[in-house]
Formats: structure tokens, C-alpha cells, sequence
């Protein structure tokens, strides 16, 4: 039978050779086998294992003289082995013990006992909580560059921490229910109800009637900040088009205001998901399967939100596998310039773009606005953000909406986000 152990670290090999951690979950075999508390267990090595990555790496590189093979999978069984002894509760002769026995199918159990057996008699010594290691090179540099040093510190103490969920409530259930009892959360702002699960959310009360989403509460700010901007108007009567669809959070919070809503998505698998929430959630919208920098439309719109493709930076602390892979964003950059380039022709005079990432990169973000604001002189930025700034941090001299991860850090932190609101004058 396969241990907990070895199935998580196979999991866990899968994701440093590129696969998504959530694939990596989701198609093995011998995960699906395990009781749901073993399940959880497997979880959790597997994420301590990455979001440890930096950290547990340094412990090894001390302690093996000649490098392993790359992916040879006695290297997962290790960082699996000091994921426990170092980060979770297991106790050491138990981590120890499984990673040896593990160990045996590869004809390695000798360097590995060995290997852990050093580990554990030095363990009082080893200076283990420098979290800044955890954070990859092509990272670290533009944050320091553009955050600093201190800020890299608190980023990296808060991804290393398991992150909350939260859940948008539908506007018309929010005054309905008593949510916070009903989830065993806390709200956090707005409908948004704050929990801590650790199981399968679609287990909750109310998931299979479709009274709320999955959606983390910086990416409901952009649609926030439309309905603030067209408070005053008939929502029916104002066209926007939702770049980027999939998922489907931002979309489902334009339907539920009333907005006049179109939805492109370009990736025939995200898609599928947007159908299937919208159908959970009993709303629809007209949905363009396609790439928004070359689809032809035949009209403009009051307001385009872009929520583009980018390093997902902001979103590390719920997605850890990003510490472990090289990341290439300058064709993101590109992207997300075209998609800007695309919009701005698309807007009518007087209208809005509002420009978002999960990044908390500048290029991404603040530098990719000021770009576009050269070449675009008939669009300028406003402030739209008075509901959301106690979030964020905004610009002394330029009004963008920038958050950390690490912001509210004891009430569970946030995403990274930042959001560009821009006007077309007339
Ligand atoms: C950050 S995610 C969007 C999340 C979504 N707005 C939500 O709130 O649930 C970016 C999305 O943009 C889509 N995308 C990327 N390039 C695109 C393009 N050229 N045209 C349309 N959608 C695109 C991606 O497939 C991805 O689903």
C-alpha cells in the first residue's frame, strides 16, 4: 500500500517538474484512495513542502555533500521528511522512519537515514527561519527593487501561512442569513465572509443552491469600484465588458448589480468552469469564447475591466507552487500592454477602464499604466477608490490601489493586487 508520505511526495515531484499543484492533486490516483483526514494530511505536506521550499533546500544543500540528481525522487522524499521535522507536528522518528522505509524502493534508504539522522542531531543548531530563502530570485529582485528590503521580510513571514478562504455571498442572501454563523467565518467587508476550511467547500451549507462563490476579497474590489462609479445611474443601461472571464467572480458581481454585461474568455478549459458556476449560480451572461486583443466587436462599451493575465504574484501564499517554478513574465507584460492598447479603442468617450492584476510586481502594474498614459493621452487616471483605501496602500503622487500580501497579516493577510482606474475623455 502507498504511504501518505510517498504519495505526497510524488505529488510534490510533479510540481517541481511544471505541473499545477491543483492537477497534481486532482488526478492522483492514490490520493483519491486515502480517507478524507489523510487526504488533508497529504495536503498539507505537500504545501508546507513548498511553501518551505527555500528554507528546507538550505537544510539539504548543508547536509548532502554531492548533489542529488535533479528530480531524482529521493529529493521529495527529503523535503517531505523536513517539511514534518522542521515545520509541521509529526515527531522526528515517525518522519524519519517513513522516509527511510520509503526510501528502500529506490535503493536509497541508506543515504537517506543518514542524511535525517545528521539533520536531527544538529537540529538545535540549524538556523532555520530566515522565510526571505523561500522566495524565488525572479521575484526577490523586483520587489526589492520597487518594495524593499523590509517589505520582501514581511511578504515572505506571511506566505508561509495558510491562507483563509473567502466567500462572496450573493448580494440578495447576504441580509437573509446570518452567515457568519452559518460558514463559522467572520465579515470581513461587504458580503464577504471570511473562512477557515480546511475540507471540501462544496460540502458547505448553501453551496449547491449557489448562495455564494469562492472569490478573495481584493479581486471583488474592482467591480466594487464600478458599481461606486455608477451609483448614481441605471445599471441596466451601462455596457461593460469583462476581460478574462474565467473563473467568473468579477463576472457574477457585474450580473448581480444589474450591469449590461458581456464576458470574453480566451481558454476553452477556464471556460468550462465559468459555465459551470454560472449554471450553479442560476445566472447568465452572454460569454464570447475568444482572444480579446483580435476579436472583432461591433460596438463600445461605458466601462472595460481587465483583469489580465500576469505573474499571479499577489496570489503566492494560496499558490506555493509558484516559489518552485521559473516564471517568464515578459510575455505577460506584452500581453497585458496589447490588452491595454485593445480597450482603449473599444471605450467610449467619457467611459472607464478599470485595469487590474493579482500582481504585485511594477511592471505589471503602476509601470504598465504609466506606459500606456504616454502613449494614450486622451485617457487619464482618476481616484475611485474612497470605499477600498483603508486596504491599500495608494501612491503618494498617483492614485492606483497597491496592496501586499501581508496587509491585515493577523486577520489572514490578502492578496497582492493593484487596480488602474482610468477615464477616456471626451
Ligand atoms: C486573472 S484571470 C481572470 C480571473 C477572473 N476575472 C475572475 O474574476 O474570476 C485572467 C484570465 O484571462 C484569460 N485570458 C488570457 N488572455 C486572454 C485573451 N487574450 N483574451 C481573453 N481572455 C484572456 C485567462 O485565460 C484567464 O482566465
Amino acid at each position: 500500500m502507498t504511504n501518505s508520505r510517498e504519495i505526497a511526495s510524488l505529488i510534490l515531484s510533479n510540481v517541481y517538474q511544471g505541473k499545477k499543484l491543483d492537477w497534481a492533486l486532482n488526478t492522483s490516483k492514490n490520493l483519491a484512495k486515502l480517507d478524507s483526514r489523510d487526504r488533508s494530511f497529504v495536503n498539507l505536506l505537500v504545501l508546507t513542502a513548498l511553501r518551505r521550499h527555500g528554507q528546507i533546500e538550505k537544510v539539504i544543500s548543508r547536509f548532502i555533500e554531492r548533489p542529488l540528481k535533479k528530480n531524482a525522487q529521493v529529493n521529495y522524499i527529503l523535503k517531505i521528511a523536513l517539511a514534518q521535522i522542521f515545520f509541521m507536528d509529526t515527531p522526528d522518528y515517525s518522519a524519519v522512519n517513513t522516509a527511510v522505509e520509503i526510501s528502500k524502493k529506490y535503493n536509497l534508504d541508506k543515504l537517506v537515514n543518514g542524511v535525517l539522522r545528521n539533520i536531527l542531531r544538529e537540529k538545535k543548531t540549524i538556523n532555520i527561519n530566515s522565510t526571505e530563502t523561500n522566495i524565488p530570485s525572479w521575484l526577490r529582485k523586483v520587489t526589492i527593487d520597487h518594495l524593499g528590503e523590509e517589505k520582501l521580510s514581511m511578504i515572505s513571514k506571511q506566505i508561509v501561512k495558510e491562507p483563509p478562504i473567502d466567500i462572496k455571498i450573493k448580494k440578495n442572501m447576504f441580509q437573509k442569513f446570518n452567515w457568519e454563523k452559518i460558514l463559522e467565518g467572520k465579515n470581513i467587508f461587504q458580503e464577504t465572509i471570511r473562512i477557515n476550511h480546511k475540507s471540501d467547500i462544496s460540502k458547505l451549507p448553501f453551496y449547491s443552491e449557489g448562495y455564494w462563490w469562492v472569490q478573495g476579497l481584493s479581486a471583488t474590489f474592482p467591480v466594487i469600484l464600478i458599481n461606486d462609479i455608477y451609483k448614481n445611474q441605471k445599471k441596466g443601461e451601462i455596457s461593460i465588458l469583462d476581460v478574462g472571464a474565467s473563473p467568473g467572480g468579477k463576472s457574477f458581481q457585474l450580473i448581480e448589480s444589474g450591469f449590461k454585461l458581456q464576458s470574453i474568455e480566451i481558454s476553452n478549459t477556464r471556460i468550462k468552469k465559468l459555465f459551470k458556476n454560472l449554471n450553479r449560480l442560476k445566472y447568465e451572461t452572454q460569454i464570447i469564447n475568444g482572444d480579446f486583443i483580435t476579436h472583432k466587436f461591433n460596438e463600445k462599451f461605458d466601462c472595460i475591466l481587465i483583469d489580465a493575465p500576469c505573474s499571479a504574484s499577489g496570489l503566492i501564499q494560496k499558490k506555493p507552487e509558484m516559489l518552485v517554478i521559473e516564471k517568464n513574465i515578459n510575455e505577460l507584460k506584452m500581453k497585458q500592454k496589447l490588452m491595454l492598447e485593445k480597450a482603449s479603442e473599444l471605450i467610449k468617450d467619457g467611459g472607464y477602464l478599470i485595469y487590474c492584476v493579482c500582481s504585485i510586481i511594477f511592471s505589471e502594474g503602476e509601470q504598465q499604466i504609466q506606459t500606456f498614459l504616454q502613449n494614450f493621452k486622451n485617457f487619464s487616471l482618476t481616484n475611485c477608490f474612497s470605499s477600498i483605501e483603508s486596504f491599500g496602500m495608494l501612491n503618494n503622487s498617483l492614485p492606483f490601489f497597491f496592496v501586499t500580501p501581508d496587509f491585515t497579516s493577523k486577520d489572514g493577510g490578502i492578496d497582492g493586487f493593484f487596480i488602474a482606474c482610468l477615464k477616456k475623455n471626451y
